[in-house]
């Protein structure tokens, strides 16, 4: 039975609101089907107790930062269930945890695991994540992180999931205007990978006002580091891409020399500054989320980064201390698009959902070395 605070509210709602629709039984409204996001602003201005978060379902699981916040949310107490294609995932690294063999583009399959599970959020790693051949192959970029994250959300929305955390990326900066990057910086990515990442963080934008899904967006800077004793770590059978796992590849040996590129940046040593965050930090920062969307609906969008920026050769010289190894080194060209300084304003994720990072540059690089030199 509804009391009388109720019936004014749900009559102002459908006031304002086209859609959803109120069963009048005797001149006084008995039942109603509201749109979520109207159901969401009742319940607030209720009071109403909110929904907790219990179950998630983890796309990209298998992956390098996927696998070390599936532990993260399992020390947590929450249930996590494993959506990956192994693409470029590890089988190992989902350990015991139920993992769904399955692709994103694979509707069925997706529906499949929604209706067999109650979950109250997604969090979304899956996806393409080569800079460089974004550059040569754009429409992998399109289809994966668009196309089939579209895919996901009409899952979602289709089986009553309205909770999402995203895996952006500093990509979607581009070359930035000022240092450190505030979320508020203009966004002009400079190639297909940012693209993509920012198209969907503007489709989850639009979802949360006509569909109420409600997101948190976090833009990644850097990751690194691992969790070598609990076996989880990048894949080291993948060529790196990355700088700190190339500079431990030359100090391992196995290249010869690392190629910095570029020795005239506006920086102070003449190379390129970047943001390193720990992935564990980064795997903390989902949880937050999580909790951001247990209180408030809409479409979050979050810095993470430590907002301390590093330059290629403080790299090099921090690897060559952690590993005690000599680390031959050679200067080539500057790389297209390489912007000179890349760094992160965390300010807002610290304010707002109490997140800060714990593990410093030495920490990042000594787990980085303990997983690499692992066999
Ligand atoms: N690594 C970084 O420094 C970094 C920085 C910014 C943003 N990100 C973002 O973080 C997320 C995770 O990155 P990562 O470094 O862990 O990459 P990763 O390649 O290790 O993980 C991606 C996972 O998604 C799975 N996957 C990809 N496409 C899929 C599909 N269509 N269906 C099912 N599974 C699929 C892969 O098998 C893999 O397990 C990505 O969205 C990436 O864009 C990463």
């Amino acid at each position: 039975m509804l009391d009388d605070k109720t019936i004014s509210d749900l009559h102002k709602a459908f006031a304002g609101s086209p859609n959803g629709f109120l069963v009048v039984d005797q001149g006084q409204p008995s039942f109603a089907v509201l749109p979520y996001q109207t159901y969401q602003t009742l319940r607030q201005a209720q009071g109403m107790p909110k929904k907790k978060i219990k179950k998630v379902l983890v796309t990209g699981g298998a992956g390098y930062i996927g696998s070390h916040t599936v532990k993260l949310l399992l020390d947590e107490g929450f249930e996590v269930v494993v959506f990956d294609n192994l693409s470029t995932g590890r089988r190992e690294a989902v350990g015991d945890t139920e993992l769904v063999m399955g692709d994103l583009a694979d509707r069925t399959a997706l529906d499949k695991v929604f209706k067999k599970n109650k979950f109250d959020a997604v969090i979304h790693f899956a996806a393409s994540i080569e800079v460089e051949e974004s550059v040569a192959d754009p429409a992998k970029y399109y289809q994966n992180n668009v196309v089939n994250g579209l895919n996901l959300l009409d899952a979602m929305a289709q089986n009553g999931v309205s909770k999402i955390v995203f895996s952006s990326s500093a990509a979607v900066y581009g070359e930035p205007d000022k240092t450190p990057i505030h979320e508020d910086s203009s966004c002009n990515p400079t190639n297909p990978y940012g693209e993509t990442k920012l198209a969907f963080e503007k489709i989850l934008k639009w979802y949360a006002g006509a569909y109420g899904i409600s997101s948190v967006s976090l833009r990644y800077f850097n990751a690194a580091g691992a969790l070598g004793e609990e076996g989880l770590g990048y894949d080291k059978s993948l060529r790196h891409t990355h700088l700190i796992p190339r500079v431990l590849d030359a100090a391992l040996g196995k290249t010869a020399e690392i190629e910095v590129f570029g020795k005239d940046y506006k920086t102070p040593d003449g190379t390129c500054v970047r943001d390193y965050i720990h992935v564990l930090d980064l795997a903390s920062a989902h949880i937050a989320s999580l909790h951001k969307l247990e209180k408030d609906s809409g479409a979050h969008v979050y810095n993470v980064g430590t907002g301390k920026g590093y330059s290629v050769l403080e790299i090099i010289d921090a690897a060559v201390e952690v590993t005690g190894r000599m680390i031959p080194m050679k200067f080539a060209d500057r790389r297209p698009g390489d912007p000179a300084k890349i760094f992160a304003d965390s300010s807002k994720l610290q304010k707002e959902l109490g997140w800060k990072p714990e593990h410093d540059l030495k920490s990042i690089i000594q787990s980085s070395w303990e997983w690499q030199k692992s066999s």
